[in-house]
């Protein structure tokens, strides 16, 4: 039987999620793809109309490389949320994340939250989320992470690693020992591709390497620059704050390693598939993100503030605006770069280069 009082307080903190980074800036104070530039040619010998932007996501073809990444379930706002991002996403064919469903598999009340996304949504690639510190829990079981998956017919699962908010935040999971044995059970019966994702904090290839061994099969370097979850709890931090002589959450309110640094350091150790999360602000940013190696663009920041606005106006269509926005600026990248597939963009060295406190990351 869950605990209602639980099931409250996780509900209550969902909500606070999702409203702090609408009404206050926590985004982080740096992003690093400023430093990459992506290189002009003067001569684009296609037409603008030409250029396929279309992609594959595991055994899925979707039409553009961009993800709406996880952000909400859980609470009947989310519900409506979830609604609006799934039908714009179905109607785009793009990929779709849902937040952490431990709402739903802990209260049966939640799971609509979730489902509607695949209801609304039959075709496009859906990632699941539940968070290693449910994973690692001595009560964790593999009918626990099934249910996650049936719950919207998952394409893929995603692990969020998300060690730093849950240290900064009040009651946070902070033991992981036995994260890998429980992911060991999962891994030997889960036929679906699961994903490890961080939330801001980014990736290290120690990280990566361990997660290869245990088998992921992609990855989502959910790197710092963008929506950060230090500074969100800086803003609802209630118990912490009267702990400690400083607030933790302000502490380590810029920690974390960049978006481009993870996408980089993830590429080193691995081919599979990786999605670029973490400050990416326009299709540019996609581009960006795909000639250091990813394969996908992540969003979260930019499809709440949309979804945000298309729940008071009653629609789907600033969802839809910011998807085509970011699939014209794609293309006008690519265009500008004489470049007419994704592949002939992925990991391309020879588009780029690296500029400044990036470069000086990359060469210590
Ligand atoms: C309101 C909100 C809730 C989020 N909830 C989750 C979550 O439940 N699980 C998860 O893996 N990531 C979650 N994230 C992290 C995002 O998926 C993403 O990795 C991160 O925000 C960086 O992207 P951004 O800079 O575009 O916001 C959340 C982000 C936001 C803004």
């Amino acid at each position: 039987m869950p605990d209602p009082s639980f099931s409250k307080d996780i509900k209550e903190r969902k909500i606070e999620h999702l409203k702090i980074p609408i009404k206050h800036d926590v985004q982080h104070s740096e992003n690093y793809f400023k430093y990459v530039k992506l290189i002009h040619n003067p001569l684009p010998e296609m037409d603008f109309k030409d250029i396929d932007i279309s992609t594959g996501f595991f055994s899925k073809k979707i039409s553009a490389p961009i993800c709406i990444s996880a952000i909400t379930g859980g609470h009947p706002v989310s519900k409506k949320i979830n609604e609006i991002l799934a039908k714009a996403a179905h109607e785009e064919n793009i990929i779709m994340s849902v937040g952490s469903q431990r709402a739903g598999v802990e209260d049966e009340i939640n799971v609509d939250s979730f489902r509607v996304v695949r209801d609304v949504a039959p075709k496009i690639p859906i990632i699941g989320n539940i968070g290693i510190g449910q994973v690692s829990s001595p009560d964790f079981s593999l009918e626990y992470f099934n249910k996650c998956i049936e719950m919207i017919d998952a394409d893929v699962m995603a692990i969020h690693l998300n060690s730093l908010h849950e240290l900064v935040q009040d009651n946070g999971d902070i033991s992981y020992k036995d994260f890998q044995h429980n992911f060991k059970k999962i891994r030997n019966f889960t036929t679906i591709p699961i994903i490890g994702k961080e939330v801001g904090a980014g990736f290290n290839e120690g990280a990566t390497r361990v997660l290869e061994k245990l088998g992921f099969d992609g990855y989502d370097v959910g790197g710092a620059g963008g929506t950060n979850f230090a500074a969100i709890e800086e803003k609802r931090n209630r118990v912490l704050k009267n702990k400690f002589s400083r607030n933790p959450a302000e502490v380590f309110r810029e920690w974390g390693n960049p978006t481009p640094v993870s996408i980089i350091n993830v590429r080193k150790i691995t081919q599979k598939p990786i999605i670029a999360t973490g400050g990416l602000k326009t299709g540019k940013d996609i581009a960006k993100s795909i000639v250091l190696g990813a394969d996908i663009g992540g969003f979260a920041y930019n499809f709440l503030i949309s979804a945000w606005k298309d729940y008071n106006e009653k629609t789907i269509m600033n969802t839809i605006n910011e998807i085509q926005t970011l699939k014209n600026e794609i293309r006008s990248c690519m265009w500008l770069m004489n470049v007419g597939s994704i592949n002939e963009l992925k990991g391309n060295k020879d588009k780029r280069v690296i500029l400044g406190k990036l470069y000086n990351w990359l060469n210590q």
